[in-house]
C-alpha cells in the first residue's frame, strides 16, 4: 500500500479500502467503490457550496486564507499592485508570465483593437429604461456578443479563442461606459484606443473635461483593477468554468459569470457596503447596528470570507489607496464610519471567534465613490477587472485534459416511488 494514501474502513461492512492522495487531494470518484452491496450506487461526497471540494487543478491564483496571502502566478499581490499596470497583470494572469515590452505592446493592441463594440450593443443598451440595473444591462450586452460573433463557438482553434477572449477584456469597459452614460441621460463617447486603458475608461465614463479624469484617480483605479483581476474558484469563476464546460461560447460563459458576480454575497457586496454605511448614517449609531449583526438579524457587509480567515490582503492595500485618493477627493464621513465599524469589529468576540475580517469590498466602494462613481457602478467596475480572470480561467479549463462537463450529484431525499391514483 502506498504511503501517500488513506486506509478507509467501512464500519457498515467491515471492508477496507485504499484511497490514493495526489497533490494533497483525494478523488471523490474513488469513494464510489465503497458500497454496501453490488446494488448500492456507492458513496458520494456531500459538500454544499463546495467548501472543501477542488473542482479543477489551476496554476493561476494562489490563496492561503489562514495567512492572508494572495498571489497571481506566484507573484504577491502587493508587489503587483505597487509596480505593475493592470494590462500587464491581465497578461500575466492569462499567459502565466509577465510580458516583455514587445509582448505588452502586442497584448495592448489586441485588447484595444476591440475597444469599440458593434453598433447593436449601443442600441441594445438604449432599449433599456435608465432605471434598469447596471449589471443586468452589462450581462445582456455581453450575452448579445454571442449572437453577433457566432464563430466564437469554434473552441478548438487557439487563435480564434484568443480573439474572442481579448475582445471581452477590450470591449467590457466601453460597454460599462455606455451603461453609465445611458443611466445618466448622457450621450455615449467614442473610445480612443491610442489612449492608455484606464485613462480612456475614465474619459469614456465622465467625459474629456471632467476633473475626475485625474492621474491620482486613474492610478488608483488601475490598482483596484489589479486587485480584482482574479481570485481563483469563487462563485463567478465557478460559473464561468461550469457554463464553459458545456462548450457554450466564452460570451455566454462570461455573461453567466457577470450574473453570479452581481449578488450581494459576492461582487454586489461593494454596493451593499455603501448602502449599509448610508443607512447607519453616523458614528453614534454604529453600536446599535453591531448589536443587530451579532443577533444574526443582518450581516456586516464587506466582512467575512469563505477562504480568508485573516485580513484580506486586498482590503489592506485598498485601505492605503483610499488614503491617497482622499488627499485629492472631497472628504467623506462614510470613511470615518467604516473605520469605526472596523475598529469595533476587530476587538469584538463575535467577529474574532468567527475570524471575520474586512474583505476586498469593505473599502473599495468608498474609494470608487471618492473617484466619482455612483454606488450602482461599483459591481460593474469589479466585472471590468474580473473579466481578465474569467477568460483566463476559461482558457485554462479549455486546455486541461482533465476537464469534463460540470455535473454534480445530489443526495435525494424526496418521495420514494408512488403512482398517480
Ligand atoms: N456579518 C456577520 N456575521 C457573519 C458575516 C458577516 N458579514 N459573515 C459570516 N458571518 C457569520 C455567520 O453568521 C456564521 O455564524 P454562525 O457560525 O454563528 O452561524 C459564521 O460567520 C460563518 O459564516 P458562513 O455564512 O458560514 O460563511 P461563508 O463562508 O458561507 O460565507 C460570505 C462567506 C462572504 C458569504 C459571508 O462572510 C458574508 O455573507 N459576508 C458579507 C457579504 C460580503 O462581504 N461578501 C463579499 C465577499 S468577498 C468578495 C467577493 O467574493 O466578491
Amino acid at each position: 500500500m502506498s504511503d501517500n494514501s488513506l486506509k478507509v474502513t467501512d464500519n457498515r461492512t467491515g471492508r477496507n479500502y485504499q484511497i490514493e492522495i495526489e497533490d494533497g487531494a483525494v478523488r471523490a470518484l474513488d469513494f464510489r467503490k465503497i458500497k454496501l452491496n453490488d446494488d448500492d450506487f456507492g458513496l458520494i461526497t456531500y459538500d454544499p457550496g463546495f467548501s472543501n471540494t477542488g473542482s479543477c487543478k489551476s496554476r493561476i491564483t494562489f490563496i492561503d486564507g489562514e495567512k492572508g496571502i494572495l498571489r497571481y502566478r506566484g507573484y504577491p499581490i502587493d508587489e503587483l499592485a505597487k509596480g505593475v499596470s493592470f494590462l500587464e497583470v491581465s497578461y500575466l494572469v492569462f499567459h502565466g508570465e509577465l510580458p516583455d515590452k514587445d509582448q505588452l505592446d502586442e497584448w495592448t493592441l489586441a485588447i484595444r483593437s476591440h475597444a469599440n463594440p458593434p453598433p447593436q450593443i449601443r442600441e441594445l443598451i438604449q432599449a433599456f429604461s435608465p432605471e434598469s440595473s447596471a449589471m443586468g444591462m452589462l450581462m445582456s450586452a455581453v450575452a448579445a456578443l454571442s449572437g453577433i460573433y457566432s464563430e466564437a463557438v469554434d473552441l478548438n482553434d487557439p487563435e480564434n479563442r484568443r480573439t474572442h477572449l481579448t475582445r471581452l477584456i477590450g470591449s467590457v469597459p466601453t460597454i460599462i461606459s455606455f451603461v453609465y452614460r445611458h443611466k445618466m441621460g448622457l450621450s455615449v463617447l467614442e473610445p480612443d484606443p491610442e489612449k492608455p486603458f484606464v485613462d480612456d475608461f475614465l474619459r469614456l465614463v465622465f467625459g474629456e473635461t471632467e476633473s475626475r479624469v485625474d492621474s491620482v484617480f486613474s492610478g488608483a483605479l488601475d490598482v483596484l483593477f489589479t486587485l480584482h483581476a482574479d481570485h481563483e474558484q469563487n462563485c463567478s469563476a465557478n460559473a464561468m468554468r461550469s457554463v464553459g464546460s458545456s462548450l457554450a461560447d466564452p460570451y455566454m460563459a462570461t455573461a453567466s459569470a457577470i450574473g453570479a458576480l452581481a449578488g450581494t454575497l459576492h461582487g454586489g457586496a461593494n454596493e451593499a457596503v455603501l448602502k449599509m454605511l448610508e443607512s447607519i448614517g453616523s458614528v453614534d449609531r454604529v453600536g446599535d447596528y453591531m448589536e443587530r449583526v451579532k443577533q444574526g438579524e443582518i450581516r456586516l457587509m464587506g466582512f467575512g470570507h469563505r477562504v480568508y480567515k485573516n485580513y484580506d490582503p486586498r482590503a489592506k492595500i485598498i485601505k492605503r489607496l483610499a488614503d491617497s485618493v482622499f488627499q485629492v477627493a472631497k472628504p467623506s464621513p462614510l470613511l470615518d464610519l467604516a473605520q469605526e465599524l472596523e475598529a469595533i469589529a476587530l476587538k469584538d468576540d463575535y467577529f474574532l471567534k468567527r475570524k471575520l475580517y474586512p474583505n476586498v469590498d469593505f473599502y473599495s466602494g468608498i474609494t470608487y465613490r471618492a473617484i466619482g462613481f455612483p454606488n450602482w457602478m461599483f459591481t460593474a467596475l469589479f466585472a471590468l477587472a474580473r473579466t481578465s480572470g474569467w477568460v483566463s480561467q476559461w482558457e485554462e479549463f479549455m486546455t486541461d485534459p482533465d476537464s469534463r462537463i460540470a455535473r454534480p450529484r445530489q443526495v435525494y431525499l424526496g418521495s420514494d416511488l408512488r403512482h398517480y391514483p
